[in-house]
């Protein structure tokens, strides 16, 4: 069975969504940014701040190359995995790709309780959700499945999730 891959912006509910998927199917799920802080022993804003985003994204790459190679999985990726082409097309190999999305007030309310996304520690941080989303969502947009996650539960998301993808 091929994996089952969430992309999709910070806050739009990809670990939730992820782990609700996990209980309901009864397969494992990997977080890319969960076994990057594992193999570097370090948050991820600790790498932003330590090795620059840059290196991370290399970081990510190399993690992603690692996470794919698995089977019958469900992979929750970090909100920039999408922008390199490379990501998408090791991620695509063994699995179908799902992206979740949100307006960005509903991401500004998901992502404000804590202060683990170094991208949106800002001034303005729905500013800068606007402007990554307008730049972003032509590489959001190439994912096999788009789901909008608006008023729903991660539960009533994971149900869509299923019904879809085995259409
Ligand atoms: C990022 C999203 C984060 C994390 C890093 C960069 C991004 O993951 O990978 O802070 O570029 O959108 P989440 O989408 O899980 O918050």
């Amino acid at each position: 069975m091929k994996n089952i891959v969430l992309t999709g912006f910070m806050g739009t509910g990809k670990s939730e969504v992820s782990k609700e998927l996990s209980r309901v199917l009864g397969r494992k799920a990997i977080d890319v940014d969960t076994e990057i802080e594992k193999s570097q022993r370090m948050k991820i804003t600790e790498i932003f701040k330590q090795l620059g985003e840059p290196r991370f994204r290399d970081i990510e790459t190399e993690m992603i190359k690692k996470i794919s190679k698995n089977k019958n999985v469900i992979i929750s990726t970090g909100g920039g995995a999408v922008l390199k082409q490379e990501n998408m097309d090791t991620l695509r190999e063994n699995g179908v790709i799902i992206c979740l999305t949100a307006a960005p007030e509903t991401i500004l309310k998901r992502t404000s309780n804590n202060n683990d996304r170094p991208l949106l520690q800002v001034e303005e941080p729905l500013k800068k959700i606007r402007e990554l989303l307008e730049f972003r969502m032509p590489y959001y947009e190439k994912a096999d499945i788009m789901i909008d996650t608006e008023g729903k539960t991660p539960s009533e998301v994971a149900g869509e999730i299923i019904e879809r993808w085995k259409k």
